[in-house]
């Protein structure tokens, strides 16, 4: 059994290529990568998705208990990573002001966005009920997985979601 937690990324990092394989569908493969991930690592209470929908985050596939459905860009642990394009490793979430408690159990957070060039396309998101669960290990590895995941639907281009991902508010007819 793979213990030493860079071990685990590496083994779960095969494991994601394994599923996305020859796979152009974002929405199943978010779901097997929001499931692997869940199921992988120890202590998470939540982990999944959210896609960029204009100015507001929107609820991908997960695992763990029902979240909220739309954060804005710039709110909550989440929001905050996607305005700044750049990962936000939270410790305790009572600390982070703004915190969006989707599940009053969650104690600490990693989000991770999801970039390809410009463009942020989503977040992935991973709670645990443990305070500091996470740390530069977890955030190296992760970020090695959302690059994996990226990589493969680059491949893919003419995905809505993805459409939807620009920088500018999203205009509804
Ligand atoms: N805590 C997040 C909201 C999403 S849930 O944790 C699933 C936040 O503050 O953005």
């Amino acid at each position: 059994m793979v213990t030493d937690k860079s071990e685990i990324y590496a083994d779960v990092s095969r494991q994601l290529a394994a599923l996305l394989a020859g796979e152009p569908d974002l929405i199943a493969n978010a779901a097997n990568a929001a499931a692997l991930i869940y199921h992988s690592l120890p202590d998470l209470n939540w982990a999944g998705f959210y896609f960029r929908d204009g100015m507001e985050l929107v609820l991908g596939p997960f695992q763990g208990k029902p979240a909220c459905v739309r954060i804005p860009i710039g709110k909550g642990v989440c929001g905050t990573a996607a305005e700044r394009a750049a990962a936000l490793l939270v410790p305790d979430v009572r600390d982070f002001a703004g915190h969006i408690a989707c599940d009053p159990v969650s104690r600490s957070e990693l989000v991770i966005p999801l970039i390809e060039g410009s463009r942020v396309l989503g977040v992935l998101d991973l709670d645990s009920p443990l305070p500091a669960r996470f740390d530069e290990t977890d955030q190296a590895g992760c970020e090695r997985l959302v690059g994996e995941f990226i990589e493969h639907h680059r491949r893919y281009p003419n995905c809505s979601t993805w459409r939807n991902s620009g920088d500018r508010a999203n205009e509804r007819s």
